[in-house]
């Protein structure tokens, strides 16, 4: 903690400590003044409890070109693509779907073909007319990064100062920070029963499919081992 933010939070404790004696040696005791110390506190710059959020995939880009373009070029930057009218028209048929019909506004569907919808900055179905909701969903469309890594807001930081630094690190030091550990689970979540083009002859074998779901794998440079 640097020495500014300890200087907010003493003043902060402060005025909530004297809203507290106020408001418990007075018979009507005025609660806001309490509650709005409190949230000052919590709405501070000690914004660390927050929930991690997604941050789309364009954020990663700038440091991962090969893995993006890898992944850009396969089938997971798409999935959202294919629950457009017409296209994978016959895995559609054949899993009692209609092929004619526009499941991009489905939530049943976006949860899987898309990142993070229903979580904090997760997918968001824009309205057409707002241009900037339209980019920001367009960030978060198909099977980006964060479906497999986890939300980038947790780790990001942490990313870049390992880029400019050049220094070397343990991928637990990463882990740490929030960086998803890559489990069968992290697949499962999306690759169960609930797809509706999920064939149970040919369950998710994790270890076949590991190393194809995303991207081309390239060697890291500054990971210790
Ligand atoms: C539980 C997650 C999940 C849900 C919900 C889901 N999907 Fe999928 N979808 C997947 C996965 C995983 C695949 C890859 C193939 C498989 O395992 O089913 C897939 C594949 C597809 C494919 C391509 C199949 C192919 O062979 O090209 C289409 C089309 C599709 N889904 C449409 C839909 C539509 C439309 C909905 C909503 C009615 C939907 N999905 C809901 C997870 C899901
Ligand atoms: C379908 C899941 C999935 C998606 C989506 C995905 N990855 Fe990965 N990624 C993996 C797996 C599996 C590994 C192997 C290492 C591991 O288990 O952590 C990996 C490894 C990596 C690595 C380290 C190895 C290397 O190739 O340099 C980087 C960097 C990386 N991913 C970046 C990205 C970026 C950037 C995106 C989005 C453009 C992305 N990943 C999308 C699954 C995924
Ligand atoms: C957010 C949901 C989601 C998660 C998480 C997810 N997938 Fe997928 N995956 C899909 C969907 C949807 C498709 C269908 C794409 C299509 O058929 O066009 C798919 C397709 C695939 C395919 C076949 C397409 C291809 O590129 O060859 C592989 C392999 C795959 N996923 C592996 C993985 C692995 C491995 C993981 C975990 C590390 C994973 N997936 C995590 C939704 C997901
Ligand atoms: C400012 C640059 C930067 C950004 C932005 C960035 N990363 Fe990284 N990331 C790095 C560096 C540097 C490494 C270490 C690379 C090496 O060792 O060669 C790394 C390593 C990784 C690894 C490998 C971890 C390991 O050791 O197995 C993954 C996975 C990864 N990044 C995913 C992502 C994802 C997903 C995003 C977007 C949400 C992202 N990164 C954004 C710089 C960045």
């Amino acid at each position: 903690m640097n020495g500014k933010l300890l200087g907010t939070l003493i003043v902060v404790l402060g005025i909530a400590g004297i809203a507290l004696w106020t408001s418990a040696s007075s018979a009507s005791a005025d609660n806001g003044v309490v509650l709005s110390a409190v949230k000052l506190l919590a709405a501070g710059p000690a914004a660390e409890g927050e929930e991690h959020a997604y941050v789309g995939s364009k954020k990663c880009k700038m440091c991962h070109k090969d893995e993006y373009k890898s992944w850009e070029e396969g089938k997971k930057a798409k999935t959202l693509d294919i629950l457009r009218p017409e296209q994978a028209a016959e895995a559609k048929t054949k899993a009692g779907l209609d092929p004619a019909k526009d499941y991009t506004t489905d939530e049943t569907c976006l949860k899987c073909h898309t990142v993070g919808f229903g979580k904090e900055g997760g997918y968001q179905i824009p309205d057409p007319a707002d241009e900037k909701a339209v980019k920001q969903a367009k960030a978060l469309e198909g099977g980006g990064c964060e479906c497999c890594h986890g939300p980038g807001s947790a780790y990001i930081d942490l990313h870049k100062e390992i880029k400019k630094s050049k220094r070397t690190y343990k991928v637990e030091e990463m882990h740490a920070a929030g960086l998803a550990k890559i489990t069968k689970e992290t697949c499962t979540e999306c690759h169960n029963e609930k797809s509706p083009t999920h064939d149970p002859d040919n369950p998710f074998d994790f270890e076949k499919m590991k190393e194809k779901g995303g991207h081309d794998m390239f060697p890291l440079k500054q990971r210790e081992e």
